[in-house]
């Protein structure tokens, strides 16, 4: 299969192209280094464009003679694209216009978008189903749902084959801890690696369901092997959630270090509770985390 993969660059979406070209796949990458660096890219035979998803016309060049898209690039900060909607819009949203259209135009048959929890909200405090009403709270959350029923849209009126996968949190490996709003396990991971102490944002009790990045990348190449997907949405995670204040404990311990986190006031709009039903993933993707968390940490700590 010849592969193009949006976003390639960047944390995920360098995983992703190291699975795919080890498996004989060819690569195409479009990234506009935003965020992602060509360093991620450096053990993995790929064609580079560096290119815009905003812009048709690089989408449109992208695509020629691909067989699958999977479509990563996006803004992925919410603080990032609430504080610049129209950015947001352009990318996160008028990106995956253009893939979808660039599709059409040239026949590719299949596009895997890498959607998110933050469809969910602020969550139900209970396991969140692919049917539960999607309650998006920022212009990144409504984007990657508005993508997901364009994707379905597209499927239905032009015989695209579409799946969409809501990632929970993800972690591994070239995830970029430069920002204070990175995930959670990178800055973990960067002040105890410096024995710098952590802050805690709220108690600590928050929960999350952390899955690992090289898990991820196995959805994703299930989804572009899936029969007849007709738009289908799935969460992806490992159907656990943990407390910041374990995951702290699991970090600390793995690099040895008995600095105490220091704790300061919650973030306004994080949830209290986060985990996913991975019932319809299971069923219908034949996806199942195979790493746990314990798992997950030892292979980013050991590099
Ligand atoms: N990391 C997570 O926990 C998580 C959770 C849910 C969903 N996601 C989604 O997964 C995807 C990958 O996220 P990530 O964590 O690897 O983030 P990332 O920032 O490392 O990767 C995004 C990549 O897209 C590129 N990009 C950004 N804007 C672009 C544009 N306009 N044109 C071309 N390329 C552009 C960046 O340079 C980067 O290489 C994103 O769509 C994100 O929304 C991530």
């Amino acid at each position: 299969m010849h592969a193009l993969v949006t976003g390639g660059a960047g944390f995920i979406g360098s995983h992703l192209c190291d699975a795919l070209a080890s498996a004989g796949h060819t690569v195409t990458v479009l990234d506009d280094l935003s965020t992602g660096h060509l360093e991620n890219l450096a053990s993995c035979p790929h064609r580079f464009i560096r290119g815009d998803v905003s812009q048709f016309d690089d989408v449109l060049e992208a695509v020629r003679g691909v067989d699958c898209v999977f479509h990563l690039a996006a803004i992925a900060s919410v603080p990032k694209t609430v504080a610049d909607p129209r950015r947001s819009q352009a990318v996160n949203l008028g990106g995956t216009f253009n893939v979808l259209e660039a599709c059409r135009a040239h026949g590719v048959k299949r596009v895997v978008l890498a959607s998110s929890a933050a469809v969910y909200g602020m969550g139900t405090g209970k396991p969140e189903f692919e049917s539960d009403l999607p309650a998006p709270a920022s212009p990144y959350a409504l984007e990657k749902l508005s993508s997901e029923y364009y994707l379905q849209i597209y499927a239905s009126l032009y015989g695209l084959e579409t799946v969409a996968l809501r990632f929970f949190n993800v972690f591994g490996p070239r995830q970029d801890p430069s920002s204070p709003y990175s995930g959670v396990i990178s800055l973990f991971c960067k002040h105890l690696s410096q024995k710098m102490p952590v802050t805690i944002y709220g108690d600590g009790e928050q929960s999350r369901d952390f899955v690992s990045v090289f898990d991820v990348v196995r959805a994703l190449i299930l989804a572009s092997q899936l029969s007849d997907p007709k738009g289908t949405v799935c969460n992806v995670a490992r159907g656990e959630s943990v407390t910041i204040n374990t995951l702290y404990r699991e970090l600390a311990a793995l690099y040895h270090c008995d600095l105490k986190p220091q704790y300061a006031p919650a973030r306004e709009g994080d949830p209290r509770l986060s985990v996913a039903s991975v019932e319809k993933a299971e069923r219908v993707l034949g996806f199942k985390a195979a790493l746990s968390l314990k798992e997950g940490l030892l292979r980013l700590v050991q590099g």
